[in-house]
């Protein structure tokens, strides 16, 4: 009797496992057999009542079944873990695919490699400075008098500070000195980098721009030199050959100085609206380092020759991507980058 009920038992469970649709099913069918209460557990539960003889045959077989409905169970749970949910696994082939976001290069990132690749191929270094800067570096270094103007408070970002004084640099000049210091000449480098000036913003003025420095120094630097070279990397930037016009100008750190300018990149120098029909384009300052600036990186006084020049790296993207607001440039609005 209890031989065949055991017998009734595995083989519906069995075949209940086996067709269990998911694993909560599969939970149900195992306490319902195997469970504190389940239908074999009860049989071997009562084992213990029957005789000695009776025990020593139903004994086996209900351990038998116990140990198969486990392994079933068992091999069933695999199955359904293993098995692919196809509703929820569904593909629609007919939706638009989802676009990766592909950032695009700022435009002054664009042209400090632009100017990057140029120098170094004219075997230029390229050198880096803090844009926190002392005020020995960013004026005094330069052969700034302590009243100049540009030290006002309406040029320069102060820092509060109680050791030294810190400026937010005004330019990358103050790196002129800081690389002399170290190296001896000859020598040729270009600066590029951010800096600061605490002013009224509007279309063709920002606080926060970047510049370009340029320093070559050696026993024999002249003018003449600094118009070869300008005059080369101007042309190569523009795509066309680019001429320079020097103006007399003033600056503490050079002697003599000037403001340059190129021949329109519009009109290549007939004039045009966007040179106001002179020809010529403002670029920046330039001019022979004064020997006060090389004494100041402990260079003995007029055993060197060097010319430096520096502009705005703004104005040049302005000329190059025919940018009509420098406000732009800092907005960091994505629609005005992904247009380059
Ligand atoms: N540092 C100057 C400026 O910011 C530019 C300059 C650099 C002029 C080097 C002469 C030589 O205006």
């Amino acid at each position: 009797m209890l031989k065949e009920k055991i017998k009734k038992i595995e083989e519906i469970s069995v075949s209940e496992i086996k067709k269990a649709a998911n694993e909560r099913a599969l939970f149900d069918i195992k306490v319902k057999y195997l469970g504190r209460k389940g239908k074999l557990t009860e049989i071997l539960k009562s084992l213990k009542n029957l005789n000695e003889n009776e025990r020593k045959t139903i004994g086996p077989l209900a351990n038998q079944a116990r140990q198969k409905l486990e392994s079933e169970i068992a091999k069933r749970q695999k199955e359904l873990s293993e098995k692919i949910d196809w509703e929820r696994e569904k593909i629609d082939i007919t939706l638009p695919g989802k676009k990766t976001e592909i950032g695009s290069l700022h435009p002054i990132t664009l042209v400090y490699r632009e100017i990057e690749k140029i120098f170094a191929s004219m075997s230029f270094e390229i050198v880096e400075g803090p844009e926190l800067e002392t005020e020995w570096y960013n004026f005094s270094a330069l052969n700034f008098p302590p009243d100049h103007p540009a030290r006002d408070m309406q040029d320069t970002f102060w820092i509060r500070s109680e050791k030294e004084k810190f400026v937010l640099r005004t330019h990358t000049s103050p790196v002129q000195v800081r690389y002399m210091e170290k190296h001896k000449p000859p020598f040729r480098i270009i600066v590029p980098g951010r800096v600061f000036r605490n002013e009224a913003t509007d279309a063709a003025h920002e606080h926060t721009l970047h510049q370009f420095e340029a320093l070559v120094v050696g026993d024999d630097v002249n003018v003449g030199h600094f118009k070869y070279i300008a005059s080369q990397f101007f042309s190569v930037f523009f795509g066309k050959k680019v001429e320079i016009r020097l103006r007399p100008s003033f600056f503490p750190f050079t002697e003599p100085s000037f403001e340059f300018d190129i021949s329109c990149t519009v009109c290549s120098g007939k004039g045009c609206p966007s040179c106001k029909n002179s020809g010529w384009l403002e670029i920046g300052g330039a001019g022979m380092v004064n020997q006060n600036v090389f004494a100041s990186a402990g260079y003995p006084e007029n055993r060197y020759q060097g010319f430096a020049w520096g502009f705005g790296i703004e104005r040049l993207a302005m000329m190059k991507y025919k940018i009509d607001d420098i406000r732009w440039f800092e907005s960091g609005d994505l629609r005005f980058i992904r247009q380059l």
